[in-house]
C-alpha cells in the first residue's frame, strides 16, 4: 500500500510540470503582481521545471523540444498571437509576433512547453499594457509657482454602473505619492518616480486600482509632491551640457489620468486640471540632499477622502505648469519600466536558496532580514545616538513620541562617530565632515495629541548612525529605519572559508543596494549621489550575479544614449550634471560594459541590438579624438581614480578603455553577424594594440610607461597588446612589484583586471593572498583598522584621517566581486548558452578551501560548491539548470601536477592509464560527457547536462 501512493505521488508530480519564474520583459511575474509593459514586442521567458524519477532522484539532461504561446485580450478572450506549436529549444526572450497590442490593455499569456519526456501544463499569467501615445493622455501638468503646492485633491463620481477596470497613470516630479480616500495606494513605494533628465525623458508610472474603485460611488483622490531632483539645490550642469537641457527645475508638478472602464462598456476619464485644489500640507521643507521638516501641527487627517471639508486651511485651485518633457527636442513621457524604489521586505525578494542571516563571522546587518534596522546600542552624547550597526541608504521613523505641542525634535544621520578618546580626539559625537556642505538633517515639529509618528518624505540618507536631538524620552523600541533602493531581487550567494572574502562579499551587497537609487549613484551621503558612469561600468558584473537588476540597467543604458551627442559622444555622469562630455574613456565605456554584462547574464541579446548603434558612435567618437592625439596623448579627467597615491591619471588608461570598447564591439559584432564590422573592428584593433606597445613600453626599464602595478596590469588585460616574447617579463615585474610592496597600488580602474589577470596567469595564489589582505592599502583594511570596522566598501583604500572627506559607501570598487564568482566559484555565464563551470584552485590549499556559491539566472538556479579535502583532491558538487549544458574544468591542484583519477557520483569515470594516455570516459554516466585534458593548462574539462552532480578529482 505504502509503495502503491508513493508510485502514485510521483505520478501526480510529473503530470504537473509547469514553467517556472515566467518572465515578461525581464519582469519575474511571482514578484511582480502587476505587469506592465511599454512595448508592442514584449518578450516571454520561463524556466523549466525540475523533473524527478520514480526514486524521488533528479532526472538529468532535461531540453525542451518545443513550446507554445497564446495571447489573449481579457476583455473579450480574443486570441492576439498563437504560436501554434514551436519545434524549438529557446526557453528565454521569445518575442511576440502576434497582432500588434494597444494601449491600456490587459492581456492573458499561457505557456506550454515541452520536453523529451513531457509536456507542460499550461502556464497563464496576465501583463497589461501603458500609454503607448502622447495622444492617449487628457490632463495637464499642475501644481502651484506662488505657494509651496504639495498636497492636491479631487474627487471622483462615477456612474452607478459596476466597473470592468480602473488603472491610474501618474507622473509626479521630483517625487509623488497618491492616495485614496486617505490610503496610500502601494504603501511601499518611496522616491517615485525615478530620476531622469526630464527634459529629454519623464517617467510615470502606472497602477490597477480595480479593486478600491469596484467599492462606491464616489472617492476622494489624493497626491503629495515633493521636490526631489527636479530642484536648484541639487542641479548643477556639467561642462558640455545640451544647451535645451541647461534648466532642470521648477516647482513640483503632478500629470494623472485615472481610466475607468465599466462593464456597459463605457469609459471615464479622471484628469489634473485646474479644478484640481492645493495646498501646502504638513510637509514644510524637503529637499534629497537636506532632508524634511514636517510640521504635525497641520495635519488634516483624511485629507483625500471625498468627505473632507478643511475649516482650517487654505486649499486653492492648482494651476496648470509646463510639461517638464521638452517634445520639440524629441522628449517623451514614458513608463517606468524599472521596479521602484521601496523600503522593507517588498525591496528585496530573495531568490537565492543559500544562506539567510550572515555567514558566520561576518559584522554588520543582515540583507536578509526584511529590509528594517533597529538600533544596537544608544548612548548619550550630546543627544542621543543610536547605532544601527550597519552603513546603508534610508531614513529612520520615530514613534511613540509623546511631548508637549511645538516640541521640535532633529534626527541628525552620519556614516562615522568620534568616540571619547579615539586617536586623541577628546570629544564623542557624529562625523559629518564627509557629508560636505548639506545639513542631512530630518526634523518634526510635534502637534502635542500624544504617541505620534515620523518619518521623512522624499529624501534619504547614507548613514550607520543617527542622532535624535530634543527630545531626551526617545529609546531605542521607538526606532525603525528602512534600508530604501531600487526594489531587487538576490539572486546571487556567495561565502567561502575566508573571513576576509565573507566580508568583502557582505559590503559589496550592502553599497550596491545603497547606490541602487533608480540610477546607479556614487554614494548616498553626501551631496553628490550622481549617476556616474565610472562606478556603474565597474560594478556591473558584480551587480548583476548578485541582483535582478536587468530592467534597472537598461533604464540607465536609455538615459546614456538618451544623452548622447549627435558626435557620440556620452557624458561622464546622467543625468549630466558634473563632468564632461565626452566622458573620460574610462566613464563612456559604461556604454559599452553594461551593454555586454546584460547580454551575459540573460542571454538576451536585443539588449545589444538595441545600444549597437550609439555603442558605435562612441566608439568612432573616442577614435576622432584618437586622430588628433594618438594613443601617446589620449585625453583623461579621473583616470585611475582612487589609486593610492592618488596620481596614477595618464593616456594609457584611457587608451586601455578605447581598446577594450573596440574589442568588446568586435564581439558584439560577430554575434549579430556584422561582419563588415567585425573585419573593420579587428583591423583597428590590431593597428591600436601595436600603437599602445610602441607608445607606452619602457625600453629602459621593459615595463609599461614608469613601471607602475596599474599600467603593467592594463597592458597585460588587454587581448593580444603586450608581444608574446615580452609577456612573462612583464608580468614577472607586476608580480614582484606586487610581493615587494606587499599590496597594490593602482585605483579603481586597474583594481578590476587585476584579480582575473593573476588567477589566468598562474598566479592564483597570489590573487587569494591580495585579496584577503588586511593591511592597508586592501580591502580587509577596510574592516582591519582604528576608525571603524566598514560594513559598506569604501570610496579610497584609506580613511581618516587622510581621506577625511570620502564617502564610506562607494560601489566603484566593487570589481572584485566578480572575480569571486566567475574564479572562485568559477561561474561563467556566457550568455546562458553552454555555460563554464571552473573554480580556480590555488597551489595552497589554506589559502582557500572551500566555496559556496549560487547564482539564480532567468533559466533557473546554478550552483557550485567545492572543498579541498587534503592537499590533492577536491570534492566538487554542481548544480546545473534544465535545458542547459555546463563545461565542468577541473583546475590544477598541484604544480606541474597531473590529474590521475576523476569520480562522479561515488564511482569511478576515469584514471590515468599506467600505459596509455588514453582520455576516456570509463562509465557512461548519465548527463557526463566529453572527457578532455587540457595539458598546456593541466586542466580536465567534461560537459554535462543539467542535473546534480557530484565529483572528486585527485592529483599527483
Ligand atoms: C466588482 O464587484 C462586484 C461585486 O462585488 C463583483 O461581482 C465584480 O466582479 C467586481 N468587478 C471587478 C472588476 O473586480
Ligand atoms: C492636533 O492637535 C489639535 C489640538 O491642539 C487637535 O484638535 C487636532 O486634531 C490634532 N491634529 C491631529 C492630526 O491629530
Ligand atoms: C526645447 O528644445 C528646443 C529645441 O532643442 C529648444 O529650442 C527650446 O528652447 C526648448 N524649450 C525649452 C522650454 O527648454
Ligand atoms: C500608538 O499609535 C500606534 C499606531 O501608530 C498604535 O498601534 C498604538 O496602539 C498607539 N499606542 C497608544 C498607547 O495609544
Amino acid at each position: 500500500m505504502l509503495v502503491y501512493s508513493l508510485y502514485f505521488i510521483f505520478l501526480l508530480v510529473v503530470e504537473s510540470v509547469t514553467s517556472q519564474h515566467v518572465r515578461i520583459q525581464h519582469m519575474d511575474v511571482d514578484t511582480h503582481h502587476d505587469v506592465v509593459i511599454d512595448t508592442q514586442t514584449p518578450h516571454f521567458s520561463w524556466q523549466l521545471a525540475q523533473e524527478y524519477d520514480s526514486n524521488g532522484y533528479l532526472i538529468k539532461d532535461i531540453k525542451q523540444i518545443a513550446y507554445h504561446i497564446i495571447v489573449t485580450k481579457v476583455i473579450n478572450n480574443e486570441v492576439v498571437w498563437n504560436s501554434g506549436y514551436v519545434s524549438s529549444s529557446s526557453s528565454t526572450h521569445i518575442f511576440y509576433k502576434g497582432v500588434p497590442l494597444i494601449s491600456d490593455t490587459r492581456y492573458t499569456v499561457t505557456i506550454k512547453y515541452y520536453t523529451t519526456q513531457h509536456q507542460s501544463q499550461w502556464y497563464i499569467a496576465h501583463f497589461r499594457t501603458a500609454l503607448f501615445s502622447l495622444t492617449d493622455w487628457a490632463g495637464q501638468w499642475i501644481g502651484s509657482n506662488n505657494i509651496n503646492m504639495n498636497q492636491l485633491r479631487t474627487v471622483v463620481t462615477m456612474k452607478l454602473t459596476r466597473i470592468q477596470s480602473a488603472t491610474v497613470f501618474i507622473s509626479g516630479i521630483g517625487y509623488y505619492q497618491l492616495y485614496i480616500e486617505g490610503q496610500q495606494i502601494d504603501k511601499t513605494r518611496r522616491l517615485d518616480v525615478g530620476w531622469t533628465t526630464y527634459q529629454q525623458r519623464t517617467l510615470y508610472s502606472s497602477y490597477d486600482l480595480t479593486e478600491i474603485f469596484n467599492t462606491t460611488n464616489q472617492l476622494g483622490i489624493g497626491i503629495m509632491l515633493g521636490q526631489g531632483w527636479y530642484n536648484r539645490q541639487q542641479w548643477i550642469i556639467g561642462p558640455g551640457a545640451r544647451p535645451d537641457l541647461s534648466e532642470q527645475y521648477g516647482s513640483p508638478r503632478v500629470l494623472m489620468q485615472l481610466n475607468i472602464v465599466y462593464i456597459d462598456g463605457t469609459n471615464q476619464s479622471i484628469v489634473t486640471d485646474s479644478s484640481w485644489l492645493g495646498r501646502e500640507g504638513e510637509h514644510r521643507y524637503d529637499s534629497v540632499y537636506m532632508g524634511t521638516t514636517m510640521d504635525l501641527r497641520a495635519v488634516r487627517s483624511c485629507w483625500s477622502c471625498a468627505k473632507f471639508i478643511d475649516p482650517y486651511s487654505l486649499w486653492i485651485n492648482a494651476s496648470v505648469l509646463p510639461s517638464p518633457v521638452n517634445f520639440t527636442a524629441g522628449g517623451q513621457l514614458s513608463l517606468q519600466t524599472m521596479d521602484p524604489i521601496r523600503i522593507g521586505p517588498d525591496a528585496l525578494h530573495i531568490a537565492t536558496s543559500g544562506n539567510k542571516g550572515n555567514v558566520d563571522g561576518v559584522q554588520g546587518g543582515s540583507l536578509t532580514d526584511g529590509g528594517i534596522l533597529k538600533p544596537i546600542s544608544q548612548d548619550e552624547v550630546n543627544g542621543q545616538v543610536f547605532d544601527l550597526g550597519q552603513n546603508f541608504a534610508g531614513w529612520c521613523k520615530l514613534s511613540s513620541l509623546n511631548a508637549p505641542k511645538s516640541t521640535i525634535i532633529q534626527l541628525r544621520y552620519a556614516e562615522l562617530r568620534y568616540s571619547r578618546g579615539q586617536n586623541g580626539i577628546d570629544f564623542a559625537g557624529l562625523y559629518y565632515e564627509n557629508l560636505a556642505n548639506i545639513a542631512v538633517m530630518d526634523t518634526v515639529i510635534l502637534n502635542g495629541t500624544g504617541n505620534e509618528t515620523f518619518e521623512p518624505l522624499f529624501t534619504y540618507h547614507g548613514f550607520r548612525y543617527l542622532l535624535v536631538n530634543g527630545y531626551d524620552n526617545i529609546n531605542k523600541d521607538n526606532i525603525e529605519c528602512y534600508n530604501a533602493h531600487s526594489e531587487t531581487t538576490l539572486i546571487g550567494n556567495f561565502s567561502s572559508s575566508s573571513d576576509v572574502l565573507n566580508q568583502i562579499q557582505h559590503n559589496i551587497l550592502w553599497s550596491q543596494l545603497s547606490n541602487s537609487m533608480s540610477i546607479p549613484t556614487d554614494c548616498p551621503q553626501r551631496n553628490e549621489r550622481r549617476g556616474w558612469l565610472g562606478d556603474a561600468g565597474l560594478s556591473i558584473d558584480e551587480t548583476l550575479f548578485n541582483f535582478d537588476y536587468v530592467n534597472f540597467y537598461l533604464n540607465f543604458l536609455t538615459m546614456i544614449s538618451d544623452n548622447q551627442l549627435p558626435d557620440g559622444s556620452v557624458s561622464d555622469t546622467v543625468p549630466f550634471t558634473v563632468g564632461f562630455s565626452p566622458a573620460d574613456p574610462n566613464w563612456g565605456t559604461a556604454y559599452v560594459t553594461i551593454t555586454w554584462y546584460l547580454y551575459e547574464h540573460t542571454g538576451d541579446i536585443s539588449i545589444i541590438e538595441k545600444y549597437y548603434n550609439g555603442i558605435q558612435a562612441w566608439i568612432d567618437c573616442l577614435t576622432n579624438q584618437h586622430q588628433k592625439t594618438g594613443l601617446a596623448k589620449m585625453y583623461f579627467y579621473w583616470g585611475d581614480w582612487a589609486t593610492v597615491d592618488r596620481t596614477a591619471n595618464t593616456s594609457l588608461t584611457s587608451s586601455y578603455a578605447y581598446l577594450r570598447d573596440v574589442h568588446t564591439f568586435i564581439n558584439m559584432s560577430r554575434l549579430l553577424n556584422h561582419t563588415e564590422n567585425v573585419q573593420k573592428y579587428t583591423k583597428l584593433y590590431q593597428e591600436l594594440a601595436n600603437e599602445f606597445h610602441n607608445v607606452f613600453y619602457n625600453t629602459h626599464l621593459n615595463v609599461y610607461v614608469d613601471g607602475s602595478q596599474a599600467m603593467n596590469i592594463l597592458a597585460l588585460a588587454l587581448p593580444d597588446v603586450v608581444p608574446v616574447s615580452l609577456r612573462t617579463n612583464v608580468l614577472n615585474s607586476l608580480i614582484n612589484n606586487i610581493v615587494t610592496t606587499g599590496h597594490f597600488t593602482g585605483g579603481i580602474v586597474s583594481v578590476a583586471p587585476l584579480y582575473p589577470l593573476l588567477s589566468i596567469e598562474g598566479h592564483h595564489d597570489l590573487a587569494l593572498k591580495l585579496a584577503q589582505s588586511i593591511s592597508y592599502p586592501s580591502y580587509g583594511y577596510m574592516f582591519h583598522n582604528d576608525i571603524q570596522n566598514a560594513t559598506t566598501t569604501w570610496e579610497l583604500w584609506n580613511t581618516l584621517p587622510q581621506g577625511a572627506t570620502a564617502s564610506l559607501n562607494h560601489h566603484m570598487f566593487n570589481s572584485i566581486g566578480a572575480w569571486f564568482y566567475r574564479y572562485l566559484a568559477g561561474i561563467e555565464l556566457n550568455g546562458l548558452q553552454t555555460i563554464t563551470i571552473y573554480p580556480r584552485m590555488s597551489y595552497d590549499a589554506d589559502l582557500l578551501s572551500y566555496v559556496k556559491a549560487e547564482v539564480v539566472a532567468i533559466k533557473g538556479s546554478i550552483r557550485v560548491e567545492w572543498s579541498r579535502t587534503s592537499v590533492n583532491t577536491v570534492n566538487l558538487s554542481i548544480v546545473i539548470p534544465t535545458n542547459m549544458d555546463a563545461i565542468v574544468t577541473f583546475d590544477s591542484l598541484i604544480k606541474n601536477g597531473q590529474c590521475v583519477k576523476l569520480m562522479c557520483d561515488n564511482e569511478i569515470i576515469w584514471m590515468r592509464g599506467e600505459m596509455s594516455d588514453e582520455i576516456k570516459l570509463l562509465r557512461d554516466i548519465n548527463g557526463v560527457n566529453d572527457l578532455s585534458e587540457n595539458k598546456l593548462r593541466s586542466t580536465m574539462s567534461v560537459r554535462v547536462a543539467s542535473g546534480e552532480y557530484t565529483f572528486v578529482a585527485y592529483w599527483k
